[in-house]
């Protein structure tokens, strides 16, 4: 990773100080971060907490500023105003400290010619400073983690767009951090391989690390996050567990009732106490209920309500 930052834009410039969010149960928290690039605002006051422990989803359409938000997390970019706090550190005033306790994967993958994947790992473990003793073992477990030990010898310019994946995923925990910074890592991924990825997304969460992860696929989010922020043209929409925000919208929880003859209808129904009132009204009517069911929202349901398609 560079040592510089890759922009220069003034940082937190003049104004009322923002107070650091740094509870030791938080691994990011962020406060009022904002990033324009030149006159576009990509990200707007961004306010976000994501539990230590967490595999925390960020989702949001093509150019909501999800990038640009782990961009600064993972100490790239300066933010132009706001502050973050990354494993307890500020990625702008101590970036050492936070790629120390971080690992990130871009987006895209840097180019390396005529590298083989072993060597790869060993180049990244340099340049983490990972002691030359420990290269074989950590090498060793790293691919055989993301499945890739068959190709150990294999130039990485000759992986599929999976396989790199796979490998960029190793990369970016070559130095064991607690917290790992995944930009869209199951893009390109075949559908079995997308599964084998979520699993081990989730040993890694039992190994005890911190997830903050960002995807397009919404349903594999709902599957392991345990809380999600949709994020739209820089501005955080909503944000906590799947769940919750359903239940927040109110809209998350209807029940499909099918009576005796066929006909089917659908009733709003908040909670349990509500749906079992339902049930008892409609039974007392004399109707012949033969299904009763909970119809669950998911997050592309989510996803289409909250956000409205907004492009900057
Ligand atoms: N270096 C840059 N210079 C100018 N504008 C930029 C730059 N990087 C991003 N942007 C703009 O900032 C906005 C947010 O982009 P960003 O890449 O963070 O979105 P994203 O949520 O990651 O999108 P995607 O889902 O397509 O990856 C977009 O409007 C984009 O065009
Ligand atoms: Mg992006």
């Amino acid at each position: 990773m560079p040592e510089q930052l890759l922009d220069d834009q003034p940082q937190n410039p003049p104004g009322p100080p923002q107070q650091a969010v740094a509870a030791p149960d938080l691994v990011v928290s962020t406060r009022g971060l904002t990033k324009q690039y030149g006159g576009l605002t990509a990200l707007h006051e961004l306010d976000l907490d994501v539990p230590r422990g967490s595999i925390f989803g960020i989702i949001g359409p093509n150019g909501a500023g999800k990038s640009t938000a782990f961009g600064i997390l993972a100490t790239l970019l300066k933010p132009t105003s706001g502050v973050a706090t990354v494993c307890g550190h500020n990625p702008g005033k101590h970036p050492k400290e936070v790629r120390k306790a971080m690992g990130y994967m871009p987006d895209v993958m840097g180019v390396y010619e005529r590298l083989r994947v072993d060597e790869y790992l060993e180049f990244h473990a340099a340049a983490y400073k990972v002691p030359r003793r420990e290269w074989p073992d950590l090498i060793d477990g790293l691919l055989e983690l993301v499945d890739l030990d068959v190709k150990r010898s294999a130039m990485v310019d000759d992986l599929s767009r999976g396989m790199k994946q796979r490998l960029s995923l190793a990369r970016a925990m070559v130095h064991d951090p607690e917290l790992l910074i995944l930009d869209e890592p199951a893009s390109g991924l075949d559908p079995r391989a997308r599964i084998e990825f979520r699993e081990l997304l989730l040993q890694l969460q039992q190994m005890g690390k911190s997830i903050l992860i960002s995807s397009h696929i919404l349903a594999e989010l709902q599957q392991m996050c345990s809380d999600i922020a949709v994020i739209e043209a820089g501005r955080l929409l909503a944000s906590g567990p799947p769940a919750a925000i359903l239940e927040q919208l109110g809209t998350g929880r209807q029940v499909e009732v099918r009576f005796a003859g066929g006909q089917v209808a659908q009733y709003p129904a908040a909670d349990e106490a509500e749906q079992a009132a339902l049930l008892r009204r409609l039974v007392s009517e004399g109707r012949e209920v033969v299904e009763f069911k909970l119809i669950k929202q998911d997050l592309e349901d989510l996803f289409l309500q909250i956000t409205k398609g907004i492009v900057q």
